[in-house]
């Protein structure tokens, strides 16, 4: 049953990173099997009802990071903050956290020396103001 319009008095989220970790392999709707294009077409819904069930005044704060394809960063963090811009928050706070030592560093660290790019190394957390 969908939540009444400005009910919540704050939204966290950390939804996948587009599609660079699966969470499972074809869960209808998992938002972690979809390319960035699609994502992000998809997070602009999300977008949309948080802003729907959030009060006036108060905040939705998003966990978001980049990725990189064929070499080449992908900015989807601020594309995802864009498309939250886009449904009518506000970017109150930028916050830019480290991201590091995880499981796939190692795999990371390798191909950036043997194909010459930087390790992505943070991630952001978005607050949004309705
Ligand atoms: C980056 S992880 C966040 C994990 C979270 N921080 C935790 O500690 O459980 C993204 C999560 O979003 C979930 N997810 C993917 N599509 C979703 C959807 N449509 N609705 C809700 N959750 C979804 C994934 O299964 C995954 O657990």
């Amino acid at each position: 049953m969908p939540l009444n319009d400005a009910t919540i008095d704050l939204i966290c989220a950390h939804p996948p990173y587009a599609d660079i970790i699966h969470y499972s392999d074809d869960i209808e709707g998992d938002l972690s099997l979809l390319p960035m294009k699609d994502f992000l077409f998809e997070m602009g819904k999300v977008a949309q009802e948080f802003h729907r069930i959030l009060k006036k005044d108060k905040f939705c704060a998003i966990l978001m990071g980049d990725m990189r394809k064929k070499g080449m960063v992908q900015p989807l963090a601020f594309e995802t903050m864009r498309v939250f811009e886009l449904a009518g928050f506000k970017t109150k706070e930028i916050i830019i956290k480290e991201q590091h030592n995880c499981k796939a560093t190692g795999y990371w660290k390798t191909n950036s020396i043997k194909f010459n790019f930087l390790l992505l190394a943070h991630e952001y957390l978005f607050v949004f103001k309705k």
